[in-house]
């Protein structure tokens, strides 16, 4: 269906006309140099993300999914649940037999969340645990301690929607069990608590450049930042076949170790670092029209029955999400906005411990199913026109009359 005012595919156009001569002669200068793969435009790309978030380092690689995978092995995260769930699924074993047979580590984290915070765990062989959020769609974490066994080895916080978890508590409880923290901030760079940028806390940070995100690439792109030489040195070789020699790295401070381990190919593409470079030029404007466009959505939504996000001092503006009250009640308001030509967006319908086969449903959330009943995007890009706005809100009083 063709949308009037679509959820987000005018951002990427809107931007690209805007800075199309910009947008093209880094392309055409990358093009012409031959500087393709992990040039001198990653190197700037993860200079500029380590000096925004305020780490010492920054890592480029292919995609969110891959800066959450690549960190847990990065450190260590391990064991044999992923060779065991193929083993259920190939009908060799029941699921009771895997979990009698595992043997390996647990994560903590959510499953409000897009299905990689979760599969990063999974796929290097350790087992998920999942907590429920409060209210605020966040890592609750008063929920974290009961569920920490001797396996757990780390907290995954997603910093969902522009909002930081409440870290003060999540790093006590790390440090009190002495667990590692990656925090998925696939959807909050740029966002704060306490003056310290999401990404910056843990002994990770990832972010994903995926076309939808608040630094959103022209495809893929992913990124990690940490403070530890050690995890920036093991994750350039982890993303690139344990092999330092290409010329992003610098080569003379991070010669290929003698002995050779088993890794990935999961770079940023150079060209792609090219164009987040252009467009990280104007990120902190895009994130005040953000801003802008949720206090308009916060003024012109008072007083109808529909509950509005709260934002908070250092909060960015990934989506603006309402809630309806119930799934019926949701059903009829996307179809009287698809008539409208405004694309809303529902997502999250099944949360992930929900769906089947992945072997989470033992975990109760009763906050996280709460949400997916009644949760819906609206339209929040930076490139959105005042009058768009104002109509998307027109339309929502309508359907309240
Ligand atoms: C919370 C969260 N984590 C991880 C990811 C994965 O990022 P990517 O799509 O770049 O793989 C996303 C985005 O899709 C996300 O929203």
């Amino acid at each position: 269906m063709e949308y009037r005012i679509n959820f987000i595919n005018n951002s990427y156009r809107r931007f690209a006309k805007a800075h199309k001569e910009e947008l093209i002669s880094a392309f055409w200068d990358c093009l012409e140099r031959g500087a393709l793969t992990l040039r001198e435009e990653v190197s700037k790309f993860e200079d500029n993300l380590a000096n925004f978030v305020g780490t010492k380092y920054a890592i480029g690689v292919n995609s969110g999914t891959d800066a959450l995978f690549l960190s847990c092995k990065a450190l260590g995260i391990k064991g044999n649940w992923n060779y065991l769930l193929e083993r259920v699924y190939a009908g060799e074993i029941t699921i009771d037999e895997a979990n009698k047979l595992f043997e390996g580590d647990e994560l903590i984290t959510v499953s409000h969340t897009f299905i990689a915070s979760i599969q990063c765990i999974v796929n290097c062989g350790a087992k998920p645990v999942l907590v429920d959020v409060g209210e605020n769609e966040l890592m609750n974490p008063e929920l974290i301690e009961p569920a920490i066994t001797e396996r757990t080895k780390a907290i995954l916080p997603v910093h969902f929607h522009g909002k930081v978890c409440d870290m003060d508590a999540i790093l006590d409880i790390a440090a009190k069990h002495n667990l590692h923290i990656i925090e998925d901030a696939a959807q909050a760079l740029g966002s704060s608590y306490k003056g310290k940028m999401a990404g910056s806390f843990g002994d990770a940070g990832c972010f994903s450049f995926n076309t939808a995100k608040l630094l959103g690439g022209f495809g893929d792109g992913g990124g990690i930042v940490t403070n530890s030489r050690d995890l920036c040195e093991k994750l350039y070789l982890l993303r690139n076949h344990w092999n330092m020699a290409q010329t992003s790295v610098r080569m003379s401070d991070f010669p290929t170790p003698e002995i050779v381990q088993w890794a990935w190919k999961s770079r940023l593409d150079n060209v792609q670092a090219a164009l987040l470079n252009v467009k990280f030029k104007y990120y902190r404007d895009l994130l005040v029209r953000r801003k802008q466009i949720a206090d308009m959505y916060c003024e012109g939504l008072k007083g109808l029955p529909l509950k509005l996000p709260k934002y908070g001092e250092g909060d960015v503006i990934q989506e603006f999400i309402v809630r309806i009250g119930n799934e019926e009640e949701r059903e009829k308001f996307k179809k009287f906005m698809d008539e409208k030509g405004i694309e809303v967006l529902i997502r999250e319908t099944t949360p992930n411990h929900k769906v089947k086969n992945l072997y989470l449903d033992h975990f109760s959330l009763p906050v996280t199913e709460s949400i997916s009943k009644d949760a819906v995007r609206l339209p929040t890009y930076p490139e959105l026109e005042d009058s768009e706005v104002d109509e998307i809100i027109g339309a929502i009083r309508e359907f309240y009359k």
